[in-house]
């Protein structure tokens, strides 16, 4: 699903000088018969992420992953609808060789280009409109993706599995996706893995079921996402712990051995302060993935958050919040990343204050008070952070979080939490900008 389409990114922003595209005389490519469409939808982080031209509005996944040989061999059916004519258009995936690509059940050729294109003509173009099926099957060991910071993302192998996180573009390491951030879809992922191993995904589980050495794990996430937000780790995970909130969510907390779910011992509590502060929870299930997965981080992978070893309960009360303000509430742009960050920040702030602990107030006066006035921290804004390398520097969390707890003293307690209340109701299961934040704020507030 799309709710909006970006057109004017990096591209347009170094070549301002150019002419632009309305100033031409040449047609835009929606005028020409039939289109090719883009390789990118020009974030201006990650350009080449996302493709121009339609809409995947479902995601169905049929993985199977041999540990003995780490081969992944997957066959990906995505539901779309073209935007504009199609002659040709792009996917996103990153290695494995493609064995037969279908479009609406026909055979069609295709052209591996770049880092991350397959580039899929079908036999028939598409009209504006017109809903389509693609169906790519692709086999091979899956390749770590490097971030520009250096961290490792995408089907990351550990001793047992893999890691399985796609934050901000590890996703097409190990699916085809339309990996744009405003492209949410609803996803079903099986994965099959040797009999005695687990699969986790996104949503609930509908089903696992063993025949002939393999177990099947079946997930539905219902409710639409960004590609990106998607997860397959597996492995051992001896105790995969179900429960539900008090609204019926159910809950799955998957813990690999010798590591520990003490974090989690206020998961309900604090769902219930973010329903309460935010809005309802925006997905059919939560829950956490704790494993050795070797990158350093965690991940807010959509109701179920990837956790790289025993997560303190500080951790587990950021990747929750992300829930409503990251994986409901999405950034349109990834220059935008403390719309997530910054708001999860600042709920782990909020969360130690409604607890009796000290306040966001305090906890900016602390933040503000450990950085000498020359450090770079002050000379890199939040909402521009100038490259991807710093996609999560301090300046994203901190002073993100900073800023909205500055907002709060400057509109007040009753104007700042029905802006967030109001935030959230307007944009979940959407994509936003930091303009779209300025502007819901001086509305709410009436400053
Ligand atoms: N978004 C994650 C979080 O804060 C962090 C994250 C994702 C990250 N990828 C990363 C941090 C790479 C450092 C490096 O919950
Ligand atoms: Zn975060």
């Amino acid at each position: 699903m799309h709710r909006s389409i970006i057109v004017a990114g990096a591209i347009a922003l170094v070549t301002a000088a150019a002419p632009t595209a309305t100033a031409q005389a040449a047609p835009s490519p929606s005028a020409k018969p039939f289109a090719e469409g883009a390789a990118g939808v020009g974030d201006p982080f990650f350009p080449f992420a996302g493709n121009g031209g339609y809409d995947v509005g479902h995601y169905d996944l049929a993985l199977k992953y041999d540990y003995s040989t780490q081969v992944l061999d997957g066959t990906a059916t995505l539901q779309a609808r073209a935007l504009q004519k199609l002659r040709r258009f792009n996917v996103d995936l990153r290695g494995f060789d493609v064995t037969s690509v279908r479009v609406n059940g026909k055979a069609s050729t295709f052209a591996r280009t770049g880092e991350q294109e397959l580039e899929i003509t079908p036999r028939t173009p598409l009209i504006t409109g017109q809903a389509f099926t693609v169906r790519v099957s692709y086999k091979g060991v899956p390749q770590t993706v490097i971030d520009p910071d250096g961290s490792s993302e995408g089907w990351v192998k550990t001793t047992d599995g893999a890691f399985v996180v796609g934050e901000p573009q590890g996703s097409p390491g190990w699916f085809p996706a339309n990996d744009d951030p405003n492209d949410k879809a609803t996803f079903d992922i099986a994965v099959a893995v040797p009999a005695g191993k687990t699969a986790l995904a996104n949503g609930v589980l509908l089903s696992s079921a063993t025949d002939g050495g393999w177990t099947t794990w079946r997930w539905r996430q219902a409710q639409p996402m960004s590609a990106y937000l998607a997860t397959a780790t597996n492995g051992d995970f001896p105790s995969l712990v179900t429960g539900a909130l008090p609204d019926g969510t159910l809950i799955y907390n998957a813990i690999a051995p010798g590591l520990n779910g003490d974090g989690l011992a206020r998961q309900k509590e604090i769902h219930a302060l973010f329903s309460e502060l935010f809005g309802p929870y925006p997905f059919g299930a939560t829950g956490a993935i704790i494993d050795d997965g070797g990158v350093d981080y965690a991940l807010e992978t959509a109701t179920k958050a990837n956790y790289d070893g025993s997560p303190s309960e500080q951790t587990v009360v950021h990747e929750i919040s992300h829930e409503w303000f990251g994986n409901a509430v999405t950034l349109e742009q990834w220059p935008d990343i403390w719309l997530h960050e910054g708001f999860a920040r600042w709920s782990q702030w909020i969360f130690t204050e409604k607890t009796d602990g000290p306040t966001a107030a305090a906890a900016f006066r602390k933040a503000y008070n450990a950085r000498p006035a020359e450090s770079d921290f002050w000379t890199l804004p939040p909402a521009d952070l100038g490259e991807p390398a710093n996609l999560f520097a301090a300046q994203a969390y901190v002073r993100g979080g900073m800023t909205l707890q500055a907002l709060r003293e400057t509109i007040g307690e009753v104007p700042f939490f029905r802006l967030l209340r109001t935030w959230y109701a307007e944009n979940r299961y959407a994509n936003a900008s930091t303009a779209d934040f300025v502007a819901t704020a001086e509305r709410v507030s009436g400053q």
